[in-house]
């Protein structure tokens, strides 16, 4: 499974001044269950934006960096061929793709599963979504999120299936 995980809010928007827009601690338990044990591939820019590797997952970074800018155990490739390759050698992982945008352009072609959060509000973004083409996929899980004191938007998650290929 090659699978985007990702949150946008009402307007697609992602991401705000190289954070998330919001603090939805219901959105980050879900991510933390969902990618626990497996990889994740981030951007540059999204993996500085949590500071650290994170536990027990394999992280992989894509940037035009050197590897000796990152923390020790983080696995550097500088495209997108060299992370599909590493794909392809491991079949049975579940490899999630976690943003940001050039990487959800760049691998969609290539997902087979959309794990996507909706947060029903419009709050101040930089950073939006690509496109996606929800005719390519199936619809196999909706959540409806609690909304409570901590989280305090309306908010729902979806897990679509990949059903036709990219081109078709
Ligand atoms: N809501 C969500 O679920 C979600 C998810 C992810 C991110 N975000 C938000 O989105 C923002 C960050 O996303 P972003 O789109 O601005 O940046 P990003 O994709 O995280 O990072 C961009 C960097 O990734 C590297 N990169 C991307 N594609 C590459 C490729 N094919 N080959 C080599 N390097 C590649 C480059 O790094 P170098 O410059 O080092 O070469 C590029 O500058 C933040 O606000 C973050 O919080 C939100």
């Amino acid at each position: 499974m090659l699978a985007f995980i990702w949150a946008e809010d009402s307007n697609h928007g992602i991401g705000y001044q190289g954070q998330l827009p919001w603090h939805m601690p219901a959105d980050m338990k879900f991510f933390k269950d969902t990618t626990t044990g497996n990889t994740i591939v981030a951007g540059r820019k999204t993996f500085e934006s949590f500071k650290r590797p994170l536990h027990n997952r394999k992280n992989i970074v894509l940037t035009s960096r050197d590897e000796k800018d990152f923390p020790e155990g983080v696995v550097v490739y500088h495209s997108v061929k060299e992370v599909l390759e590493y794909y392809t050698r491991q079949p049975s992982q579940k490899m999630f793709i976690i943003g940001g945008v050039r990487l959800f352009e760049e691998f969609l072609p290539y997902a087979t599963d959309l794990y996507r959060t909706t947060i029903d509000h419009e709050f101040a973004v930089d950073t939006y979504m690509p496109e996606i083409d929800y005719n390519h996929f199936m619809l196999s899980d909706f959540v409806e999120g609690k909304v409570d004191e901590k989280n305090k938007y309306p908010h729902h998650f979806e897990h679509f299936m990949r059903v036709e290929p990219e081109n078709e």
